[in-house]
């Protein structure tokens, strides 16, 4: 990094560039030269990936390997310029689509659900990211008890873990959000406190396989049977590990029923662009039958640009990342995704081994692909300001203080790397002991969240550094 390049960065983290490229706060007059324009992007790029390529980056690069990537990006040239929604002029979008949703189907166990049901022919869309196969089933549950309940004010019970993206559909869809504390010593939501909270009003329970902070799965089989007992749908969040955890199991890791095989289970998300090892931008959203999808779907008949319909949140979308998805599932096949389940899991087993070593810090559960920690010892944050300095970019969680690692191709391929992980972990637990009693920088504001005025203010502070983003 050249020095003129490292005072811009401690001035401003989010914006290094500015000063060493040219700004365009409005269109350049006349068009700048191409290849000019590549390079500039090319040494941005260059720069960026060096980080995650040192393989000390948690989760967040998902992809499987340069080749992988190389073959995806060739293959998305190829219809880069496609708009999935127009399939009468593109009709591969059709096949790339129905496939990519039948092959997560078949991986998820559908034909278990036929088989109790010859209704329940698991089916699905493709949709832009993992929020959007969750917002889309919550939408679903709104309008059926809408339709078949006449509810106007539906409730989603949910454990604390799941993911924000639930928070979202509540907020976008006026669906209130009931959330369950999950606390230790296993930190999985207990079925009973779910049950407590089932109303007339409740239309779905949510669980993780597994949940963002922890990577666990909470007790399904239970909640499946709740979902059953009450006449509730339980739609199950495996944007995570939806695509890892059916090889973690295959591998023979004890990994709990997480799919269609529980008769309770009325939906999933799993990301194609997570542990599916696709381009950033798809995911896939599934349900039990094709009678609870067409809740998804949206048109309007009279408007005078046409008949219009769309199946999911997006409108246009792009042909090119559908068809890098197909391209990297079929690449891969069941034995590519084994190979990098295989993989993923010695770094990941081998980082639990060696927290496990260190006295002061407590494994969160029992772990698979990713692995969280706490302490009663010393200040986890602390341990994340060290692990900082030393290059490593862990995910920093809260309520409680803890923190994780989420292994990745990129670990798989820099030898040692778990080693060298777990050796800098125990000189970062030395440092928070020599640093006790002083404050902690990664705590700055995970310190104010937690009650209604803190979290007001965390607000203005992540709303503000949205508006910092997007000035030029
Ligand atoms: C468990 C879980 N669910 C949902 C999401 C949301 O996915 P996306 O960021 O693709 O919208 C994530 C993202 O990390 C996740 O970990």
């Amino acid at each position: 990094m050249s020095e003129p390049e490292k005072k811009n960065e401690a001035v401003d983290p989010f914006k290094p560039y500015k000063g060493r490229y040219e700004s365009h706060p409005h269109l350049p007059k006349t068009g700048r030269d191409r290849e000019a324009v590549f390079n500039e992007m090319a040494s941005m790029a260059e720069r960026e990936n060096a980080q995650w390529k040192t393989g000390k980056v948690s989760g967040t690069f998902y992809h499987a390997g340069d080749e992988h990537r190389a073959f995806l990006n060739r293959v998305f040239s190829l219809f880069s310029h496609v708009n999935v929604l127009q399939v009468d002029l593109c009709p591969s979008m059709s096949k790339f689509e129905s496939e990519i949703v039948a092959m997560t189907a078949r991986m998820l166990n559908a034909p278990a659900a036929l088989a109790r049901d010859p209704h329940d022919e698991v089916c699905g869309t493709v949709t832009f990211g993992g929020s959007e196969s969750i917002m889309m089933p919550m939408k679903a549950y709104r309008d059926r008890a809408r339709a078949e309940r006449n509810l106007s004010t539906p409730e989603v019970i949910m454990p604390k873990t799941a993911h924000p993206a639930f928070n979202k559909a509540g907020e976008y869809f006026g669906i209130r959000i009931v959330e369950v504390p999950v606390e230790g010593p296993d930190y999985r939501v207990d079925p009973a406190a779910v049950e407590a909270r089932i109303n007339d009003r409740t239309v779905a329970l949510v669980g993780s396989a597994g949940n963002y902070p922890y990577g666990l799965v909470d007790p399904l089989e239970a909640l499946s049977d709740l979902a059953l007992k009450h006449g509730v749908g339980l739609h199950v969040d495996g944007c995570l590990g939806g695509f890892i955890l059916p090889w973690i199991e295959k591998l023979g890791y004890p990994v709990p029923v997480f799919d269609f095989r529980l008769p309770g289970v009325t939906s999933m998300s799993a990301d194609t662009h997570k542990y599916g090892f696709g381009l950033k931008g798809t995911s896939v959203v599934l349900y039990r039958n094709k009678s609870l999808r067409r809740d998804q779907y949206f048109n309007v008949p009279d408007w005078p640009g046409g008949i219009y319909a769309s199946p999911s949140m997006a409108g246009s979308r792009s042909g090119g990342l559908t068809a890098a998805t197909w391209a990297s599932m079929v690449y891969l096949g069941e034995a590519g995704y084994l190979k990098a389940a295989r993989a993923i899991m010695d770094v990941a087993d081998r980082i639990q081994e060696g927290v496990r070593g260190i006295p002061e810090l407590k494994v969160i559960g029992q772990p698979t692909f990713l692995v969280s920690f706490r302490s009663d010892e010393v200040d986890i944050y602390h341990v994340n300001d060290f692990m900082g300095e030393k290059g490593w970019r862990f995910n920093c969680l809260q309520l409680p203080p803890a923190m994780h690692f989420c292994v990745t191709m990129p670990q798989t391929e820099v030898p040692g790397i778990a080693d060298r992980l777990v050796e800098d972990l125990r000189a970062a637990v030395d440092y928070a002991k020599k640093h006790a009693g002083t404050p902690a920088r990664s705590s700055a504001l995970y310190g104010l969240a937690g009650n209604a005025a803190g979290n007001q203010a965390v607000a203005d502070i992540l709303y503000g550094a949205f508006d910092h983003l997007f000035q030029v």
